[in-house]
């Protein structure tokens, strides 16, 4: 990513963090709470643009050592309130430098995408390790719901394509097909691991 990218990224998500006046806890993304069995009892996470802390609290809390990254220093200010010890922060734009020569348990992304850091996140992974995704879709029944930007969404099965080489545990991406109203849309998810 560009420095001017990077600085309207950064400052994007300050002013929508700042903007924010909620004090209740951030919740975790659907994918991890439905396959929380799935994850180790013990061991290291990388939360990648961990927003205000959501995925990274509830991984604390099961016991992980979490490492939560996000441009967004207001987002990261969020997260350390919390002060939870077994929770570091980074606040810096993800790529391939700072994956390099790192290496977690577990990876969790939701409601991001960076295409260009796939096979990073892969090589981040410690043989056995999980990755937890989850990500607008281009196929949203709710236009209005996640970014309009093409670039920001995945097409269909692109996780598959994106994490080729890893086990599939659980993939969904349900698209527009049948009741609207039903199921897990909007968003694809992916938990696979490194073999
Ligand atoms: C839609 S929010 C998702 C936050 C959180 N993962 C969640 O699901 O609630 C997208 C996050 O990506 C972060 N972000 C955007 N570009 C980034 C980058 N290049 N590196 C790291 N974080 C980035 C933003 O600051 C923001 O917190």
């Amino acid at each position: 990513m560009s420095d001017t990218a990077e600085q309207k990224a950064r400052g994007k998500w300050d002013n929508i963090y700042r903007s924010k006046d909620d004090a209740t806890k951030p919740l975790a993304c659907e994918v991890l709470i439905e396959y929380q069995h799935l994850l180790p009892s013990t061991g290291s996470v990388l939360d990648v643009a961990c927003g205000l802390g959501g995925n990274s609290l509830f991984l604390a809390e099961l016991g992980l050592e979490v490492t939560a990254i996000d441009i967004s220093a207001v987002a990261i200010d969020h997260i350390e309130a919390y002060q939870q010890s077994n929770i570091s922060t980074l606040c810096a734009s993800i790529d391939e430098s700072v994956l390099k020569e790192k290496h977690f348990d577990v990876i969790v992304v939701s409601r991001f995408l960076d295409r260009t850091i796939c096979s990073s996140l892969i090589n981040a992974l410690h043989n056995g390790g999980l990755l937890f995704y989850q990500t607008f879709t281009q196929e949203k029944v709710n236009p209005e719901v996640g970014p309009g930007n093409s670039e920001y969404l995945l097409a269909s099965n692109e996780l598959l394509f994106l994490f080729l080489g890893l086990k599939v545990l659980a993939f969904t991406d349900q698209g527009r097909v049948g009741t609207h109203a039903k199921g897990f849309r909007n968003q694809s998810w992916l938990v696979a691991q490194k073999e």
